[in-house]
Parts: C-alpha cells; sequence; structure tokens
C-alpha cells in the first residue's frame, strides 16, 4: 500500500469508494482517521499531516503515531507533500520541487522510535531514490535540500539569508523527524515540495504570511496533487528498496521486517 501524508492545504484526497480508519497506536492518536482508497488500481491511504481541520501545528504533529499506524495499515511507501519557501528567487511560488537532501534545524521535538535502543539508521539519503525517481517527471526541479526550522514562526530576515548563503534551497516546518521515523520504520519515503513563498531573506517585501501560504497552496493544489496521482500509478508498492535495510526490530506493534 500507498500512503499519502497530506500537508498545509491537502486535507481530503481520495475520492471514490472510501473507507475511514481509526488506528490506536502506542503514541496516541493519528493527527485524524486515515482514509483508505484506490487510485490507478493501488490501495492508497491518505492522513492529513495537521488534521483535517488544522488542528496540529508543525511541533505538535503526532510524528510517530501517524508513521506507526501508516506502517501498521500496510505501508509500503509514503509520498510526502509539503508546502515550502523559496531560498532561490528564480523558483518561486508553484515550483514543484522533489528534495533530495534535508537540514535539521528544529528542536526538541521526538524524532525517534528507538529510546535506548541502540538503533541508528543510516540517513546519508534521507529519501527514497525510487519514490525521487518516480515523482521527478511531474516537478520542476528533481532535487534540492530542504531546511526543517522548529516554527511555528517563520524565519527572520537574517536566518533566511544565512540558510541561503549556505546554497539550501527549500525552507519547511515538518520534514523532520516526518522522514527520519519513515526510515526508522523501513518505509521508502519522498517529500514533494510546492513553493508557497519566497522566504524573507529572499523577498524585498514584508517577508512570509500564512494568508499567501494557503493562497498559493490551493491556486496549485490541482498539479500537486496530479503529480502524486502519476507517482502513485508508477510505483510498484511491492517493489523491494534499500530503504528496508537495517537489522532492527521494529517499534512493538509491528512486524520484525519489511512487509513485501
Ligand atoms: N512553509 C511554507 N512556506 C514556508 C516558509 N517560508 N518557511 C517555513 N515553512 C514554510
Amino acid at each position: 500500500m500507498i500512503a499519502v501524508i497530506g500537508g498545509t492545504g491537502l486535507y481530503r484526497f481520495l475520492s471514490g469508494a472510501t473507507e475511514e480508519v481509526t488506528v490506536d497506536t502506542p503514541y496516541g492518536p493519528t493527527s485524524a482517521p486515515v482514509t483508505l482508497g484506490e487510485i490507478a488500481g493501488r490501495e492508497v491511504a491518505f492522513l492529513p499531516r495537521h488534521g483535517r481541520n488544522h488542528e496540529y501545528s508543525p511541533h505538535t504533529v503526532p510524528y510517530r503515531a501517524n508513521l506507526w499506524a501508516l506502517r501498521r495499515l500496510g505501508a509500503t511507501k509514503v509520498l510526502a507533500p509539503c508546502a515550502v519557501g523559496s531560498l532561490d528567487p528564480a523558483a518561486g511560488p508553484g515550483t514543484i520541487t522533489v528534495p533530495d537532501q534535508l537540514v535539521d534545524r528544529t528542536s526538541g521535538r521526538t524524532s525517534t522510535f528507538f529510546d535506548g535502543h541502540g538503533v541508528h539508521v543510516s540517513f546519508a539519503d534521507p529519501y527514497c531514490p525510487v519514490l525521487r525517481a518516480a515523482a521527478a517527471p511531474g516537478a520542476d526541479r528533481a532535487s534540492g535540500t530542504m531546511v526543517v526550522i522548529e516554527g511555528p514562526r517563520f524565519s527572520t530576515r537574517a536566518e533566511s539569508r544565512w540558510y541561503a548563503a549556505q546554497g539550501w534551497d527549500l525552507v519547511n516546518m515538518t520534514g523532520l523527524p516526518e522522514a527520519a521515523l519513515a526510515r526508522e520504520l523501513k518505509l521508502c519515503y519522498a517529500s514533494i515540495a510546492l513553493v508557497t513563498d519566497l522566504d524573507a531573506g529572499i523577498e524585498a517585501g514584508e517577508g512570509v504570511h500564512t494568508e499567501d501560504v494557503l493562497a498559493q497552496f490551493r491556486a496549485n493544489l490541482p498539479r500537486l496533487t496530479d503529480v502524486l496521482a502519476r507517482t502513485i500509478a508508477t510505483v510498484d508498492p511491492a517493489a523491494p528498496c534499500e530503504c528496508a535495510r537495517g537489522d532492527h526490530d521494529l517499534p512493538d506493534g509491528l512486524d520484525a521486517g519489511p512487509v513485501w
């Protein structure tokens, strides 16, 4: 099964015959019930990251519950659309990027399932190469480095200029710990990043405002959902992948190995 974790502005995704399931997890409730349905003959699970009514801020999203529930339901691959600010004036609002690297500027988030278990997953390449390759044809850019800030505030101009000066491309608030937790569960995971704004250090004007982010997301939603649907149609959910490497056991309640 392929899962989609919808970001800001993507609260519903599947249409037609769907089923809603609530999964009890050792980490508390998920952001919302999971919707199960089909796209291109493939079973798909959808979970809105921030809740159906955007109840969860980036720093309060129950990341562990969400990923544990999706894995428990049989997800093998996770697509993670998200709203991002751009640190590159040439990649303005509406640009869709499939990032290939991450920088962690979050703090205080629980970012592992394995307190005290001596598990250190490989994270040099934080995203699944197969999922990225499947998503790339529909995107404007097939690589980029996304810096994940703690939020929920946007960056100052100085922070933003500093991120851009490092050569980083995108800024976001939810890409971590989600990607790292997915790797711990041996799930394939890729972000599909929709630029909703030029970040504060780039923009000549007033900085970033939530209304603009939401408006841009709404305007570009049809294209983003099209990229997601095409990616789902291309990916074989049962294909083995290097993302499942690692000899650690999965957390309690999940099967020991990869599900395929
Ligand atoms: N999400 C959308 N735009 C953003 C920005 N400029 N900074 C952080 N997260 C964002």
